[in-house]
């Protein structure tokens, strides 16, 4: 994947962290899915009084997609503008990811584009949790 394309994706991703409803960490966090027909799935972080209810902006996406009938996706943004280095995802979304992307997929994951790291599924969640029970 170019880094344009990945650009793009990221912009979608933190377009929707705009849709962020944060109050309790006004922390937004937007993420943006590819899909293998070029469709832009994107989610972001819904949080709830009973903290621990809180869904994260990688699950958020990853689950429209779900739901909309998609199984994989080929690349992940995530975007965390209020914060001051790039915030990678939770061990809970690592986990999720790897249900839905090889490890071979890129994510990017930044407050802003100029900052991002760029990594890829595998790197993120080495040794697969129960790899062998989603074959
Ligand atoms: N959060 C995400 O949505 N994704 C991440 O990768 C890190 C954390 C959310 C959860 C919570 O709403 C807020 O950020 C602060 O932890």
């Amino acid at each position: 994947m170019n880094d344009l394309d990945l650009q793009k994706l990221y912009e979608a991703a933190l377009k929707a962290s705009e849709n962020s409803y944060s109050p309790y960490s006004n922390f937004p966090v937007g993420a943006a899915l590819l899909l293998p027909d070029g469709k832009v799935i994107t989610g972001a972080n819904i949080e709830n009084r009973s903290y621990g209810l809180t869904n994260c902006a990688e699950r958020s996406a990853i689950f429209a997609a779900a739901s909309a009938g998609y199984r994989t996706f080929c690349a992940l943004a995530i975007a965390t503008p209020k914060a001051d280095y790039p915030v990678g995802p939770c061990g809970a979304c690592r986990q999720v990811i790897s249900e839905f992307a090889p490890a071979d997929v890129p994510v990017v994951f930044g407050h802003n584009w100029q900052n991002a790291v760029k990594t890829t599924v595998g790197e993120l969640y080495p040794f697969d949790s129960l790899h062998e029970l989603a074959k």
